[in-house]
């Protein structure tokens, strides 16, 4: 997918300029961006999803409780860079304004911290009621970025102000929001590794720790759509990962080692999110340790430091990022990690802290790096966390 990081959603209301979202979103399509459009209950009444389906670049959804979908109320806010809602009706923005969260598109908005485009059209009159007024003057207020209707010929051949903005001005809008991060990976080669490898006690029973891998997946998608060549080295038990990225599936840090280092040499960033076991048991057993055995004694060994290793075999120019998941100290740890390691950056994170690191949605990263400040990227989704890492990325391949 070369769509980069130009994840649009497109929001599309109930009202008769309906019809024009989909030019807005073939528009957007040919620009590169990758467009998930929602449409509410009423605008499926002036224009169809399948409509939408046929030139986004994945399915419209119309639903809040869709069973396919795990999260679908957050995931698509989640992993925007921008949302435009065009059109935007009168009742939209009363919502949007009130906090209402009662359909996929409101609940969409509400759970996300990309930029917020609206398009407003409708009658001159409803256009110029007190209520939309004040409404327009909150969200303004609020940073939301309003692509202000135009004067002209409305539904019904009434003439005045309401009028929907033109195409241009709102891909334009769209457009000016996300073109920073367009294609600036494009050609690089990166390697991600995600998940919790596990380690065998006996052939059922294994030792493990917490990590999800929806970071490490977060960053290889985020990578991809950036246009990098991504390979996932993952052991994480759901893979998530977009069409794009070749994913490698391994279970122990001795796999994770040999996945890692056969790509790593063509590598132009490894970027080691993993959370690999510092330690095995010794001994594996090769049957179920019986209860009647008695109690076994587990005795560990470590595991080989591929990080560590990662950088013993660095070739020339290329980036490794290593992660530190921490539970208290966090910072003075990284710190020390970064120094110990000499990797290039080092990203932390509190995961004690309440919605940060393992199984979240969201994550609070702190990206360390030898001589620069310190970039603290806040409670943010993943996917947002995953951007701002390759940001960080970018500048230092640009050194
Ligand atoms: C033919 C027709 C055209 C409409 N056009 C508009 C419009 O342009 N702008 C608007 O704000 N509402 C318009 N409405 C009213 C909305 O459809 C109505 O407020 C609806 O509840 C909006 O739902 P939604 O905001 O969830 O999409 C129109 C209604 C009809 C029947």
């Amino acid at each position: 997918m070369n769509e980069s990081s130009r994840f649009v959603v497109l929001g599309v209301s109930g009202g008769i300029a309906a019809y024009k979202a989909v030019d807005i979103c073939r528009r957007l399509v040919d620009e590169g961006c990758h467009v998930a459009p929602i449409l509410t209950s009423e605008a499926t009444r002036f224009v169809g999803a399948i409509t939408f389906s046929a030139l986004a670049s994945e399915p419209a959804q119309t639903e809040l409780y869709d069973v396919k979908s795990r999260i679908p109320h957050t995931r698509l806010g989640q992993e925007a860079d921008v949302i435009v809602i065009a059109p935007t009706t009168a009742n939209v923005l009363a919502k949007i304004a009130n906090g209402i969260a009662d359909d996929l598109l409101t609940n969409t908005v509400l759970a996300s911290r990309a930029p917020l485009i609206l398009a407003p059209a409708m009658h001159t009159e409803m256009w110029e009621n007190p209520a939309v007024k004040a409404n327009i003057a909150t969200l303004r207020s609020r940073g939301v970025i309003i692509v202000d209707p135009e004067y002209g010929r409305l539904a019904g051949g009434d003439r005045g102000a309401g009028r929907l903005a033109t195409t241009e001005r709102i891909v334009e809008a769209v457009l000016s929001q996300v073109s920073g991060r367009a294609n600036d990976l494009e050609g690089r080669r990166i390697v991600v590794t995600a998940g919790g490898t596990k380690e065998a006690i006996d052939p059922v029973r294994f030792l493990s720790n917490r990590s999800s891998g929806k970071q490490g997946h977060a960053i290889a998608n985020a990578a991809a759509r950036r246009g990098a060549l991504v390979t996932l080295v993952t052991a994480a038990s759901s893979v998530d990962a977009d069409e794009g990225v070749t994913v490698v599936s391994v279970e122990t840090a001795a796999e994770m080692l040999d996945g890692v280092h056969r790509v790593a040499a063509e590598a132009d960033v490894v970027i080691m999110a993993a959370a690999v076991a510092d330690f095995r048991p010794a001994n594996p057993q090769g049957h179920k340790i019986k209860r009647s055995e008695g109690v076994p004694s587990i005795m560990l060994e470590p595991t080989v430091d591929i990080l560590a290793s990662l950088v013993e075999h660095r070739r020339d120019g290329q980036v490794i990022v290593g992660f530190a998941a921490e539970t208290d100290d966090a910072l003075e740890h990284g710190r020390a990690k970064l120094a110990s390691k000499g990797c290039d950056l080092l990203v932390v994170n509190d995961v004690s802290e309440p919605g940060v690191g393992f199984n979240h949605e969201t994550n609070s990263v702190v990206i360390l790096e030898a001589g620069q400040d310190d970039v603290s990227t806040g409670l943010a989704s993943k996917y947002s966390v995953a951007n701002v890492l390759l940001d960080r990325v970018m500048r230092r391949l640009a050194q």
